[in-house]
């Protein structure tokens, strides 16, 4: 890969709807406490996207306002928006599309990734690939979704788990050598029946019958997920460090899906990674699904320094997991800050709702 078209995250920007729904809240809904989700999954609050006409796509959007925002970036100088989503506004047309009328960026090619928690590492393979070609020089990569809308709040297994949010990336060549060093990517169909939304497809499309029986909502079967998600995670950041010569010492940060904490720890202590360079979110976002990597990145994003040296690792349905090794391309100290932060974003629909 010739240097020059190395492709670096230039700069992120994330969104969280107001509205908060905590342990303590989902202990009025369903039977459990926040004792046990606390133990269990380390999550203790999470954000909820809610107001009428407002799906995925108000979330990517607000996160991509931000990040051109940031950048000073014009919409027309964009020349490629991937979004991974797990939860589009419509099943077509895609989500980029609609993100892409929201802020403004007209005509470019746009698109969705679909491969459940691992999407974001999943779109973010793929816009790599345009900049490494020497194809485009912008490209945004947008994770987002609306897990509330798909979520079951009476299945206590499942509901305390999931939260909304979107992020954002931009990704631009680097002629220091930076950015995304290698990626890999792996996927398991027969994991499907562990983790799953029946109906609302083409094989089972919706009616009275399948609303009746809850079927539209994730079909999660919590303990072998995570059995899969510990195995999947592990393997790829295992196999990544291994192609990179990387050892544990070298590494400032990781950043894991954020599902439940316990996969994080346990994958960390198996492959001797201290739980001071890793990233948590999901304390206060539950898991965003596409977003948490970004969101992720977007917390830390003060803290991060020229040259530092970044694991992300993801697990989702699918079974898809997948992992990248990058090296961070600039100051996030120097990040222009956004005055009151994301949350303030604006309602701004798609031109034709
Ligand atoms: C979902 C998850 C938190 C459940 O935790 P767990 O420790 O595996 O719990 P189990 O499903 O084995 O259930 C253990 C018990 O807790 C109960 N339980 C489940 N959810 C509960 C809740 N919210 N509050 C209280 N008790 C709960 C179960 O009913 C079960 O009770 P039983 O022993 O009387 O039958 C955990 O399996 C998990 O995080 N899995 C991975 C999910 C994931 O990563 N999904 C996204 C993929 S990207």
């Amino acid at each position: 890969m010739s240097i020059s078209n190395r492709a670096a995250i230039t700069a992120v920007h994330g969104y969280v709807p107001p509205d908060v729904l905590t342990n303590a809240d989902l202990a009025r809904m369903v039977d459990t406490t926040d004792a046990w989700i606390t133990e269990r999954t380390g999550i203790k609050e999470r954000h909820i996207l809610k107001g009428e006409g407002l799906g995925t796509s108000h979330m990517g959007a607000e996160a991509v306002r931000g990040l051109l925002s940031k950048t000073k970036t014009r919409p027309e100088d964009v020349e490629l928006l991937i979004c991974a989503t797990t939860t589009p506004d419509f099943v077509h047309p895609c989500t980029a599309n609609l993100i892409c009328d929201m802020v403004g960026i007209r005509n470019i090619g746009s698109f969705d990734v679909q491969a459940a928690c691992s999407g974001f590492l999943y779109a973010l393979t793929v816009a790599q690939q345009f900049i490494t070609a020497g194809t485009y020089k912008k490209v945004i990569v947008v994770g987002a979704d609306k897990m509330s809308a798909i979520v079951d709040y009476t299945d206590r297994a499942t509901c305390v788990i999931f939260g909304d949010g979107a992020a954002a990336v931009m990704l631009e060549p680097n002629t220091q050598g930076y950015g995304i060093m290698d990626t890999v990517l792996h996927s398991d169909g027969s994991g499907a029946k562990y983790l799953h939304q029946k109906a609302g497809g083409s094989r089972m499309p919706p009616t009275a019958e399948t609303v009746a029986k809850r079927l539209h909502y994730v079909h999660q079967e919590g303990a072998q997920v995570y059995k899969f998600a510990v195995a999947g995670m592990t393997e790829v950041t295992r196999d990544i460090m291994a192609r990179n010569n990387l050892t544990a010492d070298m590494i400032d940060w990781v950043v894991p899906h954020q599902a439940n904490r316990r996969i994080i720890v346990t994958t960390a202590e198996r492959l001797g990674l201290p739980l001071e360079k890793i990233m948590f979110t999901l304390q206060k976002y539950g898991n965003t699904t596409t977003a948490t990597i970004p969101l992720c990145l977007w917390d830390y994003e003060q803290k991060l320094k020229v040259g530092d040296r970044l694991l992300l690792a993801a697990f989702g349905g699918g079974f898809t997991w997948g992992g990248a090794y990058v090296t961070w391309a600039y100051d996030g100290a120097s990040a222009p800050k956004l005055n009151g932060g994301s949350q303030n974003g604006k309602l701004v629909k798609s031109s034709w709702l």
